[in-house]
């Protein structure tokens, strides 16, 4: 007990949770602030309509989502299976893509899903599930393409590690991975004869980098890592960063060839779960509980 309340001391102390408490509220401030404005002046805002998916005899739906396991991943698989869509759940534990299944199916047993363990901090994992995917969709005579790929897995890693190829474990899953997987599906989605979409998953932290470096230092997460404190808050804030980048980049390019495709970045707002890894429970609960000032606004994970 004592060992874990010093860890939560020390924790407190640490310039990550300063930041996290100080530069988060003040970067969801500004976001709720955007978000009432443009809501309430709408010059800004463009909408789009709700549309069904595209289901017809000759193509059933094809959707990733990664990270879909638990949280907001989870959510959107019961949601989008609800709507039709063959779902293809990603995650790294097969235990718990069982039991999102099971947990789908009961709710729906007409619903269709399909689950894949991938490590997406991983390469060679990520290579592996391209072709099993490929297979998959030849094996069960599915449209060899696929209409919806939502990046979600996401970490907020509290203590260092590195990815098999030797990055920053968070800056691997939260952006290297994505970017790989998306590069690796590109040629799917192009396939698909309904427009594709894909969606990444950021957050509001983004708006915290005032400094932003990008080269391959940062981009591969070993920059930070010459400080003597694990800096995560800082890291967690540039992965994001790098995957909003990295959409606004993928649209530009899509819309020059002038094809029906889709890049849609889409920050949650805090939600009641956790994503945090590698840190000791106790701290971490501890650290976000004495300055809980997010708590008055978090949402559940379905309106997330
Ligand atoms: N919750 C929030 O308040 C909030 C706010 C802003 C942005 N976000 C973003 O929203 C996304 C989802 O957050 P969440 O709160 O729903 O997270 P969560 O409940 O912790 O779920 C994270 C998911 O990512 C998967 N995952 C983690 N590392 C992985 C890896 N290397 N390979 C494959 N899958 C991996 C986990 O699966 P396994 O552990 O089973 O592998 C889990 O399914 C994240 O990108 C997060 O950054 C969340």
């Amino acid at each position: 007990m004592i060992k874990e309340l010093k860890e939560a001391l020390r924790f407190a102390a640490s310039i990550s949770f300063w930041r996290m408490a100080v530069f988060w509220t003040i970067s969801l401030f500004i976001s709720y602030f955007q978000l009432h404005t443009n809501w309430i002046f709408s010059r800004r805002l463009q909408s789009y309509p709700r549309c069904r998916p595209p289901i017809s005899e000759s193509l059933t739906p094809v959707c990733i989502i990664t990270g879909a396991t638990s949280g907001l991943g989870a959510a959107a698989a019961h949601a989008l299976s609800r709507e039709g869509f063959f779902v293809v759940l990603v995650g790294r534990s097969s235990h718990l893509l069982s039991k999102i299944m099971t947990e789908i199916k009961t709710q729906n047993k007409d619903a269709h899903v399909k689950a894949f363990v991938v490590d997406l901090a991983s390469f060679q994992s990520i290579l592996e599930f391209k072709s099993s995917l490929q297979q998959w969709l030849l094996d069960c005579k599915l449209h060899c393409s696929l209409q919806l790929l939502i990046n979600n897995a996401g970490i907020l890693a509290t203590s260092s590690r590195t990815t098999p190829e030797g990055y920053d474990q968070m800056m691997g899953t939260n952006y290297i991975g994505p970017f790989c997987l998306t590069k690796l599906l590109l040629p799917l989605l192009k396939r698909s004869p309904v427009p594709s979409r894909i969606v990444n998953v950021t957050s509001f932290t983004h708006r915290s980098v005032f400094d932003v470096q990008v080269d391959k230092e940062s981009v591969y997460g070993t920059r930070f890592l010459r400080s003597e404190q694990y800096p995560f808050a800082r890291l967690y804030e540039y992965s994001k960063l790098f995957l909003i980048l990295f959409s606004y980049e993928l649209h530009r390019q899509l819309g020059l060839m002038d094809q029906p495709y889709h890049v849609s970045c889409c920050g949650s707002w805090k939600c009641k779960n956790q994503y945090h890894e590698g840190s000791p429970f106790v701290s971490f609960e501890f650290g976000i509980s004495s300055f809980e000032v997010f708590g008055p606004f978090a949402v559940t994970k379905e309106w997330g």
